[in-house]
């Protein structure tokens, strides 16, 4: 490899790291994605000019159709779509791996004819590392094209359960490492790689299909992994240095979000991977009209803000849903403007996707001092006159605490129950994502404000500005 190359490649990988390092906190995260864009750009372009290419008609076309679809899926995708967008861009990312390293296979074996075998000794490293490869990078593919179905609606969310389905998946995969092996031993066998690819690829579908909807993020930031460790593979077989360090990277981070998010909800990855947690909900009329909730006009609610000292606002998915965070906001200021103490608690999985609230906050430009950790702020609420939840509503369930057949037993969350007064601001009385009904609402100091999010804090910044 030339010295020029060597030090494009040093140059993006430092890049990836700044990049990743700044992405860690909500004041510098945007510096960090302009990092790792730019360590990505040096990458492509060293490349480019590394390969003896002989035509850029190919890359060029592939360039300005693949960079038009992304470009026009991430200007149009909503806020409440992006872990089904990061899924599928995911599942391109395993597929990618899957047709290079077959693309390599075939350039190694001498002819595009693989009955033909001509090709000298192939080095067993490369052998290994692209039989890994072909199977991550396609169960990958399929998994997140599940991930993706599943969270669009396209497929049932809830999960799908038959006898003997873990069995079978320990069967594929061992197969499939056995088919491996025998590659290795005499590579010049290539229909044992598009079986290993068929095998992999049922993988994907049968490992994703029994987790439910609730648990997709976390599935979606494992396949994240996978698809980094698929690309560190091909980066094996090509000897290419920074797709190596990219990949591994990228399925560090992965593995690590993963754990993060397995810990704030209190279950292990095994949990999620194989509990079938996450039916969908029915909603329950019956639950809803057996008993009783006390109902708040936003006139009332309003009253009730002007005069308390000290507010804690929890948002979850549904301030997202309603796109309501810009009015949050000017509620926040018009409550500050009296002397009101307002502060936002976040909990660690509150939406559906790593630090949604903090980016959807940020959207909004409410400062970052205003926004607390789960663990710093859950202390305060029994000193505080109000918890103001908007659009959330898992992340304050009290069956958390008590209830062990709830699927949200264990989960740490945000005491909002012990602030003097608690305020819920949702459409209706359905439950949040685990499907757990919310004893809070039933409490006699919880005032339900029923409505959309948006519409609630619409007038209720109206009524303060008067
Ligand atoms: P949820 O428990 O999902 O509750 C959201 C609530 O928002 C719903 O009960 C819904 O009630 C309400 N809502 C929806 N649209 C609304 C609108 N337009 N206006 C007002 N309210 C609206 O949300 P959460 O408390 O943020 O909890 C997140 C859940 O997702 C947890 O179970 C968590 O484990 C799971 N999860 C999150 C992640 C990450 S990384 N964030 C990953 C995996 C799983 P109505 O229909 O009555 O309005």
């Amino acid at each position: 490899m030339n010295i020029a190359l060597s030090i494009a490649y040093l140059v993006a990988s430092v890049c990836f790291i700044l990049g990743l390092k700044l992405l860690s906190s909500p004041t510098t995260a945007r510096r960090g994605n302009i990092y790792g864009a730019l360590g990505m750009l040096i990458a492509v372009i060293a490349t480019l000019t590394d390969r003896q290419i002989v035509d850029f008609t190919y890359i060029i076309v592939g360039l300005i159709i693949g960079g038009g679809i992304g470009l026009l899926m991430a200007v149009r995708v909503e806020m409440t779509s992006m872990p089904q967008m990061v899924g599928l861009l995911n599942g391109f990312g395993g597929g990618a791996s899957t047709l290079v390293a077959f693309a390599e296979y075939i350039r190694l074996s001498g002819s595009a004819d693989l009955t033909v075998w001509q090709a000298g000794p192939i080095n067993l490293d490369v052998l290994i590392t692209l039989v890994f490869g072909l199977l991550i990078g396609t169960v990958t593919f399929t998994g997140s094209g599940v991930a993706f179905a599943k969270l669009q609606g396209i497929m049932k969310s809830a999960p799908v359960l038959f006898s003997f389905q873990k069995q079978l998946n320990l069967l594929i995969l061992v197969a499939s490492l056995i088919l491996g092996g025998l590659f290795v031993v005499d590579p010049s066998q290539w229909y044992l790689l598009l079986i290993i690819i068929g095998l992999s690829a049922i993988l994907g579908v049968t490992s994703v299909i029994p987790i439910g909807g609730a648990d997709m993020p976390v599935v979606i930031s494992l396949l994240n992994s996978y698809s980094g460790l698929a690309a560190a593979m091909t980066g094996f077989i090509l000897s290419n240095n920074v797709l190596i360090i990219a990949g591994t990277l990228v399925g560090t981070s992965g593995i690590i979000l993963t754990q993060i998010m397995c810990t704030a909800m209190n279950r292990s990855l095994a949990n999620v991977l194989f509990a079938g947690v996450g039916a969908d909900y029915e909603a329950s009329e019956e639950t809803a009209e057996q008993r009783t909730v006390i109902r708040y006009t936003p006139e009332d609610t309003a009253y009730m803000l002007e005069n308390a000292q000290s507010v804690i606002i929890i948002p979850g998915y549904g301030l997202a849903v309603a796109q309501a965070q810009h009015i949050l906001h000017e509620v926040t200021k018009l409550l500050m403007e009296r002397g009101i103490s307002v502060r936002y608690a976040i909990h660690p999985v509150a939406g559906r996707m790593p630090g949604h609230m903090n980016v959807l906050l940020a959207e909004a430009n409410v400062p970052y001092d205003l926004l607390l950790e789960m663990d710093q702020i859950n202390d305060d609420f029994q000193n505080t006159d109000i918890s103001l939840i908007i659009g959330a509503n898992d992340v304050v369930n009290p069956a958390a605490r008590y209830k062990k057949s709830s699927p949200l037993y264990g989960m740490p969350i945000l005491n909002a129950d012990k602030a003097r007064t608690v305020m819920v601001c949702k459409r209706s009385l359905n439950p949040g994502f685990a499907g757990e009904d919310n004893e809070l609402f039933y409490d006699k100091k919880t005032m339900m404000v029923f409505g959309d999010a948006k519409a609630t804090l619409t007038n209720l910044a109206h009524l303060l500005k008067k």
